[in-house]
């Protein structure tokens, strides 16, 4: 080969490599063209070059990215299929070469960007992905003897095209999911605002109050309440609305699986860090970075776990099972319980020290009974939801509300819920009345006496024993024995209901 054809031979691979480079310099689509045609024009003597793709929105093909062509001549670019060279590159899906523009009566010369347009060749190459054509790439070139000849342009731009198609598609999907992502994102902001936390009463206000202040900030928080009163909801609301609200919210409930394996879930392990370790295992920690990770049940932490926690929390690092190298906590933690940690402390079951660490800011979340203002309120919320849900248009009567208030709620807002999704389901008219309701709800003082065997001890305590464990008796025989659904039933969860058998010594297998 002569040394001018070495030479440009070695300039069309660094010409290419240098467009796959800057191709995946960024994800804007603009830019990352632009560059390529720089490239092309600096290393292959092209005049001028434009990448023309299909616009989305309007269907049109016009210029994306271009060399040599002020921002006027580029917006005048706008090509049917068809029409001029471009337009028939589009169409056909084939090349074109056109020795001398100005001797072409169908070169178009729309961008109007070539006064003199003798003596100026031009190459237009489509964009094609597995048979589609997206557009085209063209090139301005005036051909002199050492200059290279047609058919190794035609190569190298046939080679780009191809480059920028992949490209083209991978953007393309890349921006699908983008979108996605953010409409996801104001959706879940959406249901995670104030307007979804239903209460009044103030003592409900002032947990918004306290929600919406630390949502501003960084610092541990930690949810106190009952079973069913909020907590996730609480824990949610403050993440969707804190700063950090366009990174992850992860849950783990510490109650849910033995210690070994949580530590793995909540660390995560190395590869062959303990026997069956056949994969590295991403940790809770490391998948909440740059959002909340929120521990429910936290009571329920083990000690060991405790102890390591704790070192997080002081240190913002942590190790792999299995590795020593530190990696940082970028975490926000909420915490949750619903057991009283005081009691857990002098029990020696909970960490002080660590109680403190989490109860930077701790929140309370009433039951349900100590703010009745907001019963009917969640019950009207709660109605209007699942009519939606269900199709339905039940009402309850007014003497339904005064059971509602005069109940205890032990499950809180989730047994409201619950009960209000079985009344609307079960319906069978549009209106419901006291004798619709579950017998568990008529008003706890007024239901009827003797309609429940009682034990020889008749004190309140008792009674309302009694009463429970009757009911709990109900539901597992409504629900096929099956825990988890009468755990849902009752509005209370499955750990709950497994202390409550023990305690009353129900044996599922014994009343089947
Ligand atoms: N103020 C509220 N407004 C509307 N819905 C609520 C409110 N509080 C709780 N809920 C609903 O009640 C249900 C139970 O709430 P959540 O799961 O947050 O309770 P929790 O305190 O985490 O309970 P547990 O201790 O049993 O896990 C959820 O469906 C939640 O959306
Ligand atoms: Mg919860």
């Amino acid at each position: 080969m002569e040394t001018g054809s070495l030479e440009r031979k070695n300039r069309e691979l660094t010409a290419i490599l240098e467009v796959s480079r800057v191709l995946t310099a960024s994800f804007d689509l603009e830019e990352n063209l632009t560059a390529v045609m720089r490239t092309l024009s600096s290393l292959l003597e092209m005049q001028r070059g434009c990448v023309v793709l299909m616009d989305p929105v309007s269907g049109e093909f016009r210029i994306v990215a271009a060399h040599g062509l002020t921002k006027e001549e580029i917006l005048r670019g706008k090509y049917k299929l068809g029409e001029g060279i471009v337009g028939r590159v589009i169409e056909s899906g084939s090349t074109m070469f056109i020795p001398n523009i100005g001797e072409e009566p169908k070169f178009l010369n729309k961008t109007g960007s070539r006064p003199d347009k003798d003596g100026i060749s031009f190459l237009c190459v489509p964009v094609r992905f597995k048979g589609e054509v997206l557009g085209a790439i063209t090139a301005d070139r005036i051909y002199s003897a050492n200059h290279g000849d047609v058919d190794d342009d035609i190569r190298v731009l046939k080679i780009v095209s191809s480059l920028i198609a992949q490209f083209v598609k991978l953007w393309g999907n890349y921006r699908k999911v983008e979108q996605e992502k953010q409409s996801l994102q104001s959706e879940l902001r959406q249901r995670y605002s104030l307007p979804n936390l239903i209460g009044e009463s103030e003592k409900f206000q002032s947990v918004l109050k306290a929600a919406m202040k630390v949502a501003g900030t960084d610092t541990t928080v930690l949810l106190l309440g009952e079973s069913g009163t909020g907590k996730e909801l609480v824990a949610r609301t403050i993440h969707y609305q804190s700063p950090r609200a366009k990174g992850p919210f992860v849950a783990v409930n510490c109650a849910a699986l033995p210690d070994n394996l949580l530590e793995v879930e909540l660390f995560g392990s190395e590869k062959g860090a303990f026997t069956g370790a056949t994969q590295r295992r991403t940790g809770r920690f490391e998948i909440a970075a740059g959002g909340t990770l929120f521990l429910d049940e936290i009571g329920e932490l083990p000690l060991v776990l405790q102890a390591k926690l704790l070192r997080v929390l002081e240190e913002k690092s942590f190790e792999r099972l299995g590795s020593s190298k530190p990696i940082k906590a970028d975490v926000r933690i909420i915490a949750a319980t619903n057991r009283n940690l005081q009691d857990e402390i002098n029990k020696g079951s909970f960490r002080h020290d660590l109680y403190w660490r989490l109860n930077v800011v701790s929140i309370v979340l009433p039951p349900l009974r100590e703010r009745k203002k907001d019963i009917p309120l969640l019950a009207d919320f709660y109605l209007a939801k699942f009519n939606r849900a269900h199709g339905k248009r039940v009402r309850f009567r007014s003497a339904v509300m005064e059971d509602f208030l005069g109940y205890s709620w032990p499950g809180n807002v989730r047994e409201l819920a619950n009960t209000i999704e079985r009344l609307v389901i079960m319906a069978e008219k549009d209106v419901l009345d006291k004798e619709d309701l579950p017998y568990n709800l008529l008003s706890e003082e007024s239901a009827p006496k003797g309609q429940f065997p009682t034990e020889d001890d008749t004190t309140l305590g008792a009674e309302v024993q009694n009463l429970e464990r009757q009911r709990i008796i109900k539901a597992l025989k409504e629900n096929n024995f099956i825990q988890q659904r009468t755990a849902a039933a009752l509005g209370i969860t499955p750990r709950q209901l497994g202390y409550r058998l023990k305690k009353y010594g129900i044996e599922p297998a014994s009343i089947r």
